[in-house]
Formats: structure tokens, C-alpha cells, sequence
């Protein structure tokens, strides 16, 4: 700000909302571009440009540069096991390792535009392999490894990905998870799949099928350490992230190299205030986006240092977290508020019995984080010193669109004001802005991390986030700005649920229930819970001759398991004989969310069957 002689916050955001290509222009050149953009922006609402005939690539900034820098021998990732084993990785091990599974990807056949799905938990793998297909100019599709196999197939195939990447197995809470052995059932449904890459990890029996599957290791050894970085054009895709939408099929997020790269750099550096002699911890999973933007693709951007956990963050004990940040000395650090629920639980002796003093600025992501909580992270986490910032995004945004900086004045459950030449708004069904009371959160101005599509559906992209207002991105959230400008986020509007900070769609958990033999019917709908902010309550309708038990309910929850994943199994399940539906037959989820909170069920005089109202009772 001085270099640029601006005095201060407010004025900040008035040169940002005045010049928005100013701002990012200035940014952008603090990377190295190999060819200069001829224009910063090309706005053609719903589809923008950034950096437009620029020739870019992501990893070209997030490494290369580095390697001939005096980071060359710097830390890029200290990784820790779930067991107690570390890896540190220098920026000239990573690029080393990038360059031999760019090589190894090459010589399978993989070039510009194939897509590779990626399912790997939290191992340095992990952001090897996406850094190699981003390398070469291959599409990265990540699939959370807590999700389950037909997630995978239906996301895998949607991508129609020419090789993709697992793991033999993989520690969660001291076991090891077979995630080889859990994809191998589905493999066969994947026609587009040539290879199966296999990292060996947790050393578990897998069975290696001749021709299609191959280990990391056979094929990473003895490959060149140098590789050349693919000139991408900046508006070249760079990965795909599946995330949940309001109908059962997930919606293919699509980033891009140039505008990707240039926002999450951007906000790194801005909102964490970031510096090269940080430890820099994002203790999230990579397979979400928040892992994507910032455990991957910002710090390395940045040239910083950051931790990489495996495990679950409670585990041997509940000191586990702290006693990470004590070890590495983590300068910043960004969890969810459904982490720091947890830990209120378990009480402050347990980051007592740490130093934390080495914290500077604490951050907090993926669903709204109530002033107690609040309060909790900055006295028992942040010893009242450090601010918090509270950033609001999602997926599609790649990036932090609103959210304070650490000059910010706080106020506790607030994510303050839209990130410089960001115009964020509160509007009624109209499009109008609203004061008072909460309205539909609307983004007006484009923003260079913004998605660019939806991988191959185009309609959807439109239809689902554009068509609503004209020239207003619609987030799905419902917000809230009061008289000082500041944001206050309350949730979601549509039907995606947000579950310890997971994005799942209520279509979805509905569609894997139904798949089971025995159910007819099944409404999901989220239920307000302490910790995890919302978690899945399901309400059955059984087939004609089946009986409801507890093993039912077993079987069921199991199934959802087994269909998309542990995140998705729900926690309650009710059988109930009838639905509350409107007469052209949809079920009212509405009235059933009121009955799950305990709150007035409302006007219900379009319902067909009213009836079904008191069984609801019965069942909760
Ligand atoms: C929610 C995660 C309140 C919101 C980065 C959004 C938040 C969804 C916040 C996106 C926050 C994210 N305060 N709510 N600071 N950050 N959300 O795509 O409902 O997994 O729409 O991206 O999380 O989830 P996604």
C-alpha cells in the first residue's frame, strides 16, 4: 500500500472497486509469464477472460522459477504421518520428483488436455501428481479419497480419464484404509482408463492387474529429473473439481492456469499476509479446494514453507494439532470451524499443554463459524494476539472473495467486507439490494480465479449460476450485510448440505438411499448439530414387505457408504409410512427441515397430504 501511496483499508477497496484491471494487472506481473497478456480482462458476462493471450504455466511459477532461485534449497512441504513420520521436501526435491512423474506420464501417453483422476489421501503423491499433469498440460481431476468407489467411477468417468492414481492404502485414526483394494470393484466400469498408478504407501496386500496397473515407483525410477514445463495458453484448463450441486449429478468445477494462478497467489499473500520465513499450515484435505488453492498451488506460488498433515487431527489425542504447530512453530494457520468446535469439546487444557506462541494470524474456512467458537480460536488458540480471517468462497470461486485482511477491524462471526475489485451484495428475489434481513448472496464483478465453466455443461454453468439475476454470479448462500458494510454469512439456500465443513448434496444422498432394494422413498435434509454444523438426518419410506429394525439402519447407512462415502452416511435415519409432498409430488423438504429443528412448519396448504406432517412428529 505504500509503495502505491494508499493510506489505508478503505481506500484500498475504493482503488480496487475504481480499477479492478489496475489491481490485477499489478499482481499478475509478479509472476513470469512467457508470453505477456495483451489485455487483462475480457468480460463477456457469464464468460470471462483473464490475462488474455498470455502464455502461462501454473507450475513454471510454483516451482521452475524457485529452482533458480535462492529457494532452490528451501523447505516447501514438512509432511507428517499419521504414525509420527516426517518427509521434508526442499523445492528442488519437489521439482525433481514433479519432472520424473511428468516424465513417467509422458511416456504412458498422457499430453495436453487428457484428463487424469488423482485419489490419494493426504501424501506428498498427492500434489506430485497434480503438479506433473499441470506440468504437461493434463487436466487434474482429484478425487477425495474419503469419498467411496462409485464416487470415483461416476466422477472418473464424467472426465473420461485416461490414467488414474491410487494409493495401496492409506491412515485414518490408526487403521489403514485399502483404497486400492475399494477402487479395484469399479475399475472395470471406467472404459476410458488405460493405466492404474499405485503409490505404495501403508504397505497393505493389493493385487496388481498385468497390462493396466503399475507402481509409482516402477515408473518414476529412472526417469530424467529435468522435464520440459508445457507454454500453456492462461486460459488453458488446469484442473477439474467435482463439488456438490442441487441435483444428484456432481458439477465438474473448471479452473484454468493464468486467472487461477494470479487470484490465489493474490490472496495468499493479501489476506495471510504471507512471508518467506513463515511456516504455513492450511490444515485441510487437498482433495477439497481449499487444499487445491492453498496447502497446493498458493504457497508454492509464494516460494513458502507449509505443513502437510496426513492424519485425522484428533488422533493419538486431542493435542495432536497443537502439538504440530508447537514442533514446526507454524507462523499462520487456517482450519475449519467445525475443527474448532471439536476442540472447544475437548477443552483448552489440551493446546495449553503447548507453545502456540509462534502463531501471527489464524484463518477459518467452509462454513459460517459462530461467535463463540470465534472467541475460543482467538483466546485459547491465537492467546487474544492474533486476528482471525474469516474467508469466505467455494469451489467455484478458486479464491477468497470475502473475507477481512489483517487490517481489517473483526467483528467475531462477521467475514467482513469483498476482497479488493470484488462487489459482493445482498439481494431480495427481485435482484435488489437488501438491508435488512438476509437475501441471496450475489458476486457483480468478475474475479480472475473465477470458474470458467462447467466441464461439459456449458448449460448448467448458465443455468445454475447465472440466469437467476442477469450479470450477478449466485453463490447458493444466504447473507446478510449490516449497517457497516459487513458480511455475515448464514448458509446455504439450495439443497446442499454443509457437514463439518463438506459440501454434499441432499440429491445425492437421496439417490444412493433409494438405489437399496428395500427403499421406496427418501428425504434428506440437515439437521443442526454442535460440532459438524449440520449433519444428514434421512427419512425413509420402506417397500411394501420390509420391515423397519436397527439393522436397516445399519445396512442403510452402510450402503451410503459404500455409494459415496463415509462423509455422506447419514447419521439419523426415520421410517416413516408417507412424505409431506405438494400435489405435483415433490416432497416438501421444507417442512420436514422445520420439523428436524423444531420450529414452526409454516404455511402448508400446498401440501397433498397433510397428514404426513404428524408421522414426521412420530418419527423425530
Ligand atoms: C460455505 C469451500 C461461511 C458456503 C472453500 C459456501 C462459508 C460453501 C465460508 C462452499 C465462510 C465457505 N463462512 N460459510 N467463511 N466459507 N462457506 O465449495 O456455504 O467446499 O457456499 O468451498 O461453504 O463450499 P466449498
Amino acid at each position: 500500500m505504500e509503495r502505491y501511496g494508499i493510506k489505508d483499508y478503505d481506500e484500498l477497496l475504493q482503488r480496487g472497486r475504481d480499477d479492478p484491471e489496475w489491481f490485477w494487472d499489478e499482481l499478475a506481473r509478479e509472476l513470469e509469464w512467457f508470453q505477456p497478456y495483451k489485455k487483462v480482462l475480457k468480460w463477456d458476462p457469464p464468460h470471462a477472460e483473464w490475462f488474455v493471450e498470455g502464455k502461462f504455466n501454473i507450475v513454471h511459477n510454483a516451482l521452475d522459477r524457485h529452482v533458480g532461485s535462492w529457494r532452490k534449497n528451501k523447505v516447501a512441504y514438512i509432511w507428517e504421518g499419521e504414525l509420527g513420520q516426517v518427509k521434508k521436501l526442499t523445492y528442488h526435491d519437489l521439482y525433481r520428483k514433479v519432472n520424473q512423474m511428468a516424465n513417467a506420464l509422458r511416456g504412458l501417453g498422457v499430453g495436453r488436455g487428457d484428463r487424469v483422476a488423482i485419489y490419494l489421501p493426504m501424501i506428498l503423491e498427492l500434489p506430485i501428481a497434480m503438479l506433473a499433469c499441470a506440468k504437461i498440460g493434463a487436466v487434474h481431476s482429484v478425487v477425495f479419497s474419503g469419498f467411496w468407489a462409485k464416487a470415483f467411477r461416476e466422477r472418473a468417468n464424467d472426465a473420461q480419464v485416461k490414467v488414474a492414481i491410487t494409493v495401496d492404502g492409506f491412515y485414518r485414526r490408526g487403521k489403514v484404509i485399502p483404497l486400492k483394494e475399494n477402487v479395484d470393484q469399479v475399475l472395470d466400469d471406467i472404459p476410458s482408463l488405460e493405466k492404474l498408478i499405485v503409490v505404495r504407501h501403508a504397505e497393505c496386500p493389493v493385487e496388481m492387474k498385468t497390462g493396466r496397473d503399475l507402481w509409482w515407483d516402477d515408473v518414476t525410477q529412472g526417469q530424467e529429473t529435468v522435464s520440459p514445463t508445457e507454454v500453456m495458453d492462461a486460459e488453458d484448463p488446469l484442473f477439474i473439481l467435482y463439488t456438490s450441486g442441487t441435483t444428484g449429478k456432481p458439477k465438474g468445477v473448471l479452473h484454468v492456469h493464468g486467472g487461477y494462478a494470479v487470484g490465489i497467489y493474490t490472496t495468499l499473500k493479501l489476506v495471510f499476509d504471507l512471508k518467506d520465513e513463515d511456516i504455513w499450515w492450511c490444515a485441510a484435505d487437498i482433495g477439497w479446494i481449499t487444499g487445491h488453492s492453498y496447502i497446493v498451488y498458493a504457497p508454492l506460488l509464494m516460494g513458502a514453507t507449509s505443513v502437510m498433515y496426513e492424519g485425522a487431527p484428533d488422533y493419538p489425542e486431542a493435542d495432536r494439532l497443537w502439538q504440530i504447530i508447537e514442533e514446526y512453530g507454524v507462523n499462520v494457520f487456517y482450519t475449519a470451524p467445525t475443527t474448532i468446535r471439536l476442540f472447544m469439546k475437548y477443552g483448552e487444557k489440551w493446546p495449553q499443554k503447548h507453545d502456540l506462541t509462534s502463531l501471527r494470524i489464524l484463518g477459518s474456512v467452509g462454513e459460517p463459524i459462530n461467535p463463540e467458537a470465534w472467541i475460543w480460536y482467538h483466546k485459547h488458540i491465537g492467546n487474544r494476539q492474533c486476528p482471525i480471517m474469516d474467508t469466505w468462497w467455494q469451489t467455484e470461486t478458486g479464491m477468497h472473495l470475502i473475507t477481512p485482511l489483517p487490517i481489517t477491524s473483526l467483528k467475531p462471526g462477521s467475514t467482513v467486507k469483498p476482497f479488493p475489485t470484488i462487489q459482493a451484495d445482498v439481494v431480495d428475489d427481485e435482484g435488489k439490494s437488501v438491508r435488512e434481513g438476509g437475501g441471496h448472496l450475489v458476486i457483480k464483478t468478475p474475479w480472475p480465479a473465477m470458474f470458467r465453466t462447467l466441464y461439459q455443461d456449458p448449460e448448467r454453468y448458465v443455468d445454475a449460476y447465472w440466469s437467476k439475476f442477469p450479470r450477478m454470479y449466485l453463490s447458493g448462500d444466504v447473507a446478510r450485510v449490516d449497517e457497516e458494510g459487513y458480511f455475515w454469512i448464514q448458509g446455504r439456500e439450495d439443497d446442499v448440505l454443509n457437514v463439518a465443513g463438506h459440501r454434499i448434496s441432499t440429491a445425492e444422498v437421496e439417490s444412493a438411499l433409494v438405489s437399496y432394494d428395500s427403499v421406496a422413498e427418501a428425504a434428506v435434509v440437515g439437521k443442526p448439530d454442535p460440532v459438524k454444523g449440520e449433519e444428514i438426518c434421512s427419512f425413509i419410506i420402506l417397500k411394501e414387505d420390509f420391515k423397519p429394525s436397527p439393522r436397516m439402519k445399519h445396512h442403510l447407512r452402510e450402503h451410503v457408504r459404500q455409494e459415496i462415502g463415509p462423509v455422506a452416511s447419514p447419521a439419523c435415519v426415520n421410517f416413516v409410512k408417507d412424505l409431506p409432498k405438494t400435489r405435483s409430488g415433490k416432497i416438501m423438504r421444507r417442512v420436514i427441515k422445520a420439523k428436524v429443528k423444531g420450529d414452526d412448519v409454516g404455511d402448508i396448504s400446498t401440501l397433498a397430504n397433510p397428514e404426513a406432517v404428524d408421522e414426521l412428529d412420530n418419527a423425530v
